[in-house]
């Protein structure tokens, strides 16, 4: 990557980018700058990956080319203020900030190139599912830049804003209704009497397995369900039960919450 890079907030996530970043070989410790609020967070940035890290985001949204916002929503505005000066139409800003519309940044920084991040955990482990969308004045190569960062941390979408809400609730909230499956399941294990390390261990194989066949396979969810309920079986007894306790309708339901919830914190 030949811009600089400003990550604006480093916790977890901005450190999972930086990390992710380094590793791939996107970035160069030298072409990329953290900033967060407590010295000795920076500190700690600067010993682990090498990078220059402080608490003057002002000078590190003045010195890069691309601003990555990573602060929780509440730290936005105060962040806002401070690097505002520096940021002309010539910086792209990435957004990462959760239920906040580019309008809003806009709003508060003047006619710049926005682009919007819905990203989900396993950013932290190179396998995100991003999903990008451009605010007023992001052009196709702002997009191409935010694809190119995203890329190096997982799997890249391109939406328009008003999808956000919905993305939010399906892979942004995704991560745990995962991960409350498993939990679900390894406790049928115990149930079973399996001891919780052995459950834990074949459903997270399972779970992995999986995922990797629907998407290396490219083949329909239903046509690989299918391939294990043969007729008469033990699969075919337990869907029985999920239908009867209405799981697929919870999903629903649940996701449509989650969207709603979504859409009220961006309303305010
Ligand atoms: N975690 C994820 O995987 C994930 C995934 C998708 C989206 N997001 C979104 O990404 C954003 C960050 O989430 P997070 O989990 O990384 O939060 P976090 O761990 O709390 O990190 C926020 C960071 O922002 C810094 N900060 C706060 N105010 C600041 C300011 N005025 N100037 C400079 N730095 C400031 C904090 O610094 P100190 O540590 O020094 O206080 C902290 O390092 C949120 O909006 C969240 O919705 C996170």
């Amino acid at each position: 990557m030949e811009e600089t890079l400003a990550i604006l907030g480093t916790g977890r996530l901005g450190e999972a980018l930086v990390d992710g970043l380094l590793r791939s070989g996107g970035a160069l410790p030298d072409r990329l700058r953290c900033s967060t609020r407590r010295p000795a967070r920076a500190r700690e940035l600067t010993e682990r990956f090498g990078v220059k890290a402080d608490t003057d985001s002002a000078g590190a949204a003045a010195e890069s080319d691309v601003l990555v916002l990573a602060v929780k929503p509440q730290n936005l505005r105060d962040l806002l203020a401070e690097i505002g000066p520096k940021v002309s139409a010539s910086k792209t800003v990435i957004s990462f900030v959760a239920a906040v519309p580019t309008g809003v940044i806009e709003e508060l920084l003047g006619e710049v190139p926005v682009v919007r991040v819905m990203s989900n955990t396993p950013v932290q482990v190179d396998e995100a599912m991003s999903v990008i969308a451009p605010g007023r004045f992001a052009e196709e190569r702002h997009l191409e830049m935010a694809e190119r960062i995203l890329g190096r941390v997982g799997r890249v979408v391109r939406l328009p804003e008003e999808h956000l809400d919905a993305v939010t609730a399906l892979s942004g909230s995704g991560p745990a209704y995962f991960f409350l499956l498993a939990e679900a399941m390894i406790d049928a294990g115990i149930l079973l009497g399996l001891s919780r390390d052995v459950a834990t261990e074949l459903i997270i194989q399972t779970m992995v397995g999986s995922a990797k066949m629907l998407r290396d396979t490219g083949r329909h969810p239903v046509e690989l369900r299918e391939a294990v309920t043969s007729p008469g079986g033990t699969t075919i007894a337990a869907i029985r039960v999920l239908e009867e306790e209405r799981v697929r309708a919870a999903f629903l339901n649940a996701i449509e919450a989650a969207q709603r919830r979504a859409a009220e914190l961006a309303g305010g």
